[in-house]
């Protein structure tokens, strides 16, 4: 049923303009404000995109308030408890559960696209030894584009689906030679026996002077981990790539800047942030010191791991993670984990706490990863890194849908300027 325009009256000029309300299949009603600049001559002002809708979208949908992600219409607990993160990938990617002969065929692109350039790997050696991964991983996924230059045309569907793949493949490829460059350790190549995970942590551990088994729990526990990050619709990685995409940059080009927009602690920065918190923490007894430097506004102190534009409710994902830690550390046999006891008890004190509970402020999915990545033995200058792997699948699935849409236009906000009006230049020697 179509919903009645919204009508907005300018009391200046008493110009009407009629505002449609656009429905989505679930969710809140946007106002099409497209004709108000020409209408009125205005613009909205909505810095943060707090209520700005800025595109249509058919992939992921959240409901902040009541704690849901669904993920091209399926509950993401759903998918954690039953799927796997390639199936996620493919579901995100292609719109739809695949069969069993699209899955297979699916895997198997990706495991043989996993080999990266030699010339790319000596990228990564040419870093600093103490170069943070996410340089690393930004840097070398935008030069990829100087190696792909046959199958790089946006406009042409089976070279975007190439990309899809390349890129999903070769990410923890990247990141394993960004972790052995650090080391110091021989690069370890991809294996194409072994699962997309599992592949991932051999190459992470693995070294060529002895037999290296890839614990099948810490397998499992990486997939859990890379299906909750794989997408979260309009967040500030994935708008980042749409608008760089929406130039007509090369999507390599467009991923890296994802990359570089994740690594801020406000967004995927946040699960290295949060050890590092707990660290400093320390003890429990030190908890509400801690509280009252992120309640002081003046501190710059935030508890990280906590909050969300969107969740005003638990996020999902932190759940099914802390959930997870109890399993994964109990299967690991890392039970005596302090700083896990430290965020939950942390978790526990500040959702009592009047400050956090009249702001909505939950665990969000960065609050556990970290001590599941830590347990796993990933250090934590790679967390982001790791987010970067999964959410490469969302980045992709977002650039392919706004690329096929031919309705694309490049993206470009306004401004309400503040700054000096039109003034007259003064010679050097004029100026006081
Ligand atoms: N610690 C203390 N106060 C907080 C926090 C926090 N973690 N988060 C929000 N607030 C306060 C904020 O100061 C504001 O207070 P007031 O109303 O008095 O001004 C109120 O809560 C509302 O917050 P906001 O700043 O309007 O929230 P936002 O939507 O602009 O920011 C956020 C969201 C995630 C950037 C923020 O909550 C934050 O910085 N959290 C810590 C970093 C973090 O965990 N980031 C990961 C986000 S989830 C994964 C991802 O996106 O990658």
């Amino acid at each position: 049923m179509e919903k009645p325009s919204f009508e907005l009256l300018n009391p200046a000029t008493g110009t009407k303009s009629e505002l449609p309300v656009r429905s989505g299949s679930i969710g809140p009603d946007c106002l099409d404000i497209s004709a108000l600049s020409k209408d009125q001559g205005v613009f909205t002002f909505d810095p943060a995109f707090s209520v700005t809708a800025s595109c249509e979208s058919k992939i992921t949908f959240i409901d902040g308030d009541a704690g849901v992600l669904l993920y091209r219409g399926y509950p993401v607990e759903q998918l954690a408890a039953r799927s796997s993160f390639m199936e996620v990938a493919y579901l995100l990617i292609y719109g739809e559960l695949p069969s069993n002969t699209q899955l297979t065929a699916y895997r198997t692109s990706i495991t043989r696209h996993t080999m990266i350039n030699e010339s790319l790997l000596r990228f990564t050696n040419g870093f600093h030894h103490n170069a943070h991964p996410m340089a690393m991983v930004s840097a070398v996924v935008a030069s990829m584009a100087a190696f792909y230059y046959d199958s790089m045309d946006i406009h042409n569907p089976r070279h975007r689906e190439i990309f899809s793949h390349r890129i999903v493949a070769k990410l923890p490829t990247i990141a394993a030679a960004a972790h052995k460059h650090a080391l110091g350790q021989p690069f370890v190549y991809p294996r194409n026996d072994l699962a997309y995970c599992a592949n991932l942590l051999n190459m992470f551990f693995a070294v060529p002077c002895e037999p290296y088994q890839v614990d099948p729990v810490a397998a499992q526990a990486l997939d859990l981990l890379f299906m909750l990050h794989a997408d979260h619709e309009q967040n500030a990685s994935t708008s980042t790539v749409r608008l760089a995409g929406s130039t007509g940059a090369n999507p390599y080009a467009a991923i890296s800047a994802g990359v570089s927009a994740l690594w801020g602690p406000a967004h995927g920065g946040a699960n290295e942030a949060v050890l590092d918190m707990l660290e400093q923490i320390g003890t429990a007894d030190q908890i509400p010191k801690y509280l009252d430097m992120a309640k002081d506004k003046s501190s710059h102190f935030k508890l990280m791991g906590f909050g969300h534009r969107v969740y005003k409710n638990f996020d999902p994902r932190a759940k099914i993670i802390r959930e997870a830690c109890h399993r994964v550390l109990a299967k690991l046999g890392r039970t005596d984990n302090p700083l896990f006891e430290l965020a939950l008890r942390l978790e526990e004190i500040a959702l009592k706490d009047e400050y956090f509970v009249s702001r909505k402020l939950y665990p969000n999915v960065d609050f556990y990863s970290g001590v599941i990545y830590s347990a796993l033995g990933i250090p934590r200058s790679m967390y982001t890194v790791m987010f970067a792997i999964a959410r490469t699948v969302g980045w992709v699935a977002h650039w392919m849908e706004m690329i096929s849409d031919p309705a694309m236009r490049i993206g470009r906000p306004r401004q309400l300027y503040t700054g000096p009006t039109q003034r007259d230049y003064l010679d050097v020697a004029k100026r006081s």
